[in-house]
């Protein structure tokens, strides 16, 4: 394939961007042209923020799996569309070429509805990251009912919370999973969860680790029987389900700052046009370049550029199993060098846990296939993006720090590979079709560079969140509602006197750890559910490794008197109730919180206080019992 929309130079970016606000309509359907459909768009775009209501490719009809896999088949067939690299590097990788996925994906589709699912209905899925996620993904589309992928480290209860809030009727699972030297017993977590979730009518289990599993029957069933049933069928060809533009392709649950997790909704024509023109933009892709994102199916970034972005893009996408440093820090390297990767997509704390092993890890790997470096999740910071230019790109491949958020679906701010200046820890320029303002606390927005404020984005693209599932006023009150006639982002930023974005982080109570979204109201309910605990208050601070760390300041009712064990205890509880990935760092007992008379948390307070800034905590006369403050400084862990 080749990409006529594919930006080549400075200017032609210049030129783009600006033809791109200027007609946006015209602008998107050039694009949208360059893809398969059932049925082309009577119009293409239909919008009011307040609602907010948003509808791209209005009228057309399409799958988006005709655009992953069938549209390759004539000429690119044979070329790998999923490399997979197992746990231990010993295991055998697959490569699966585009018509064997094609294949794979009508089989399973066969599976979903000879269980059952038709368009519109929910699944869950939650399985380690082997390439029948993709398939289970992919088989969703095809059919027409809504994927909801979970991340494997999410608990039992955070399962059953978001299999409630979809009511989904089915599950498709792995027996474990393996992820570095542990073997995550995934079938059993869920177990777990349905015991809360009767109406869940089928759970399909595929094997990979042979962990003893209970199947119940009528209900439980084994991936390999359910294909051997459809082998028997001779062609499998599944034809893929006519589905509107507006059609809902998937839900993906994420934190906000109120304790419950948000199903953002994507839609299927906006989704695929934005996901595939991002990624053949910013990392310039080239044909059979290899390209290896070392995100989990379980996050956005995963959807977008693991499964569908490139696939729709007719890429080959190399899927890992493992761990970075799983069996040593040298993981990725060896990867890149095995399989001669051309592009490397990781996370900011991914590169500084690297980082911290030196570079005696990297030794021996021959990383010259590598021609761009990229980075998403947080904000990356000076040194580590230093170490990754020196070091993994020998100063030769360009690295694009891509902004972007599960809400957003695609890259809306980040340099493309080698044809927009790279500036280190600075996302830099917006994509063509994205329109960042910046506003102040007032809504006002702040014209002219070298300013900052909170980042928004005042003109729709096509893969924006259509709604929270299920609660549509609460899409409108958390993204709509703040700044009239803007999508508010949570974020701060900054602009250059060039114009150029640096994302300064969250501005609301939302930490991002490890590149993972964490609700400090989520981690405190969790908290507060511990019988011993009477109240806790969550703040980030700055960590060496994951950006972020958690601090919890907690008042407990002192009944065993070792505080140790209640520590213990509570982090167990949060393993519990939302999974290991929101256990806090830090837990400091108190004896009150800093609180204001009406009785609100002084959380800037906290903040400081975690982060050791300590001499200037700002004004505290107006809290209720200011010498709790002093008692805290004491207390700090
Ligand atoms: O704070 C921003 C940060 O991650 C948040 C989005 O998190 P999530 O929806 O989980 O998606 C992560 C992967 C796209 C944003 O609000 N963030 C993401 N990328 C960057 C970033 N912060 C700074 N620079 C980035 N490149």
């Amino acid at each position: 394939m080749s990409y006529p929309y594919q930006i080549k130079s400075l200017d032609q970016y210049k030129q783009v961007y600006q033809n791109s606000i200027e007609n946006p309509d015209q602008f998107w359907a050039s694009i949208a042209n360059h893809f398969r459909w059932k049925k082309k768009w009577d119009k293409v775009l239909n919008w009011n923020f307040k609602k907010p209501e948003v509808q791209w490719f209005q009228g057309a009809k399409l799958n988006i799996t005709e655009n992953a896999l069938d549209r390759h088949l004539q000429y690119n067939g044979h070329r790998p569309a999923i490399i997979w690299e197992p746990n231990d590097p010993d295991d055998h990788h697959r490569i699966i070429t585009y018509k064997d996925l094609h294949f794979k994906v009508c089989q399973f589709a066969h599976v979903l509805k000879n269980n059952g699912v038709k368009k519109g209905d929910r699944v869950v899925i939650y399985m380690g990251m082997v390439p029948e996620l993709a398939i289970a993904v992919l088989a969703c589309a095809r059919i027409g009912a809504v994927h909801s992928v979970i991340f494997g480290g999410f608990s039992a209860q955070s399962i059953a919370d978001r299999l409630q809030d979809a009511q989904a009727a089915f599950i498709i699972t792995c027996d474990g999973a393996f992820r570095g030297n542990k073997d995550i017993p995934l079938k059993s977590v869920i177990d777990d969860a349905v015991v809360q979730c009767s109406f869940v009518k089928r759970i399909i289990v595929l094997t990979r680790t042979r962990t003893p599993v209970s199947m119940i029957k009528g209900r439980d069933i084994w991936w390999e029987d359910e294909i051997k049933k459809v082998e028997t069928m001779g062609n499998p060809d599944f034809p893929a389900e006519e589905m509107d533009a507006e059609d809902p392709l998937f839900i993906l649950y994420t934190s906000g700052s109120t304790g419950k997790p948000k199903g953002v909704v994507h839609s299927s024509a906006g989704y695929m046009v934005y996901t595939t023109y991002s990624f053949v933009n910013v990392f310039q892709y080239e044909q059979e370049d290899i390209f290896f994102c070392t995100a989990d199916v379980g996050w956005i970034t995963g959807h977008s550029y693991i499964v569908y972005g490139p696939l729709c893009a007719g890429a080959t996408t190399l899927m890992f199993e493992g761990v970075p440093t799983y069996p040593d820090a040298g993981r990725f390297w060896a990867i890149v060098d095995k399989f001669k990767v051309n592009t490397l997509y990781t996370a900011p704390t991914a590169i500084r846990s690297l980082m911290s092993f030196g570079l005696g890890p990297i030794h021996g790997h021959d990383l010259s296939s590598l021609k761009v470096l990229g980075s998403v999740g947080e904000p990356i910071n000076e040194e580590a993006w230093h170490w990754y230019d020196e070091h993994i790109g020998k100063g030769k491949c360009p690295i694009v720090d891509t902004w972007w958020q599960t809400e957003t679906g695609g890259i809306m701010i980040s340099n493309m590979a080698g044809i927009t200046p790279s500036m280190p820890a600075h996302a830099t320029l917006p994509l063509p079709g994205i329109q960042p303002t910046l506003v102040d606390e007032n809504g006002k927005e702040i014209e002219g560079n070298s300013v900052s404020g909170n980042l928004c984005i005042k003109f729709p693209w096509p893969s924006i969140i259509r709604t929270t599932y299920g609660d549509h006023e609460r899409c409108r009150t958390n993204y709509f509602a703040t700044y009239e006639n803007q999508y508010f982002t949570g974020d701060g930023a900054l602009r250059d006197e060039h114009g150029n974005y640096r994302i300064t982080g969250r501005v609301d109570d939302v930490l991002n750890v490890s590149g993972h979204r964490i609700g400090t109201a989520e981690v405190e309910n969790a908290i507060n559910m511990h019988a011993g605990v009477v109240e806790s208050a969550v703040v980030g601070y700055p960590h060496d490794i994951k950006g972020q760390g958690i601090y919890a300041f907690v008042i407990d009712n002192n009944l065993h008197g070792d505080e140790n064990l209640t520590r213990q205890d509570i982090l167990i509880t949060v393993s519990r109730i939302i999974g290991a990935i929101a256990k806090p760092d830090k837990i400091q007992f108190v004896s009150g919180l800093p609180k204001t008379r009406s009785g609100k948390i002084m959380r800037r307070i906290l903040r400081k206080i975690a982060e050791g800034e300590l001499t200037n905590l700002g004004d505290t006369s107006t809290l209720l019992d200011p010498s709790v403050v002093e008692e805290i400084i004491k207390g700090r862990v």
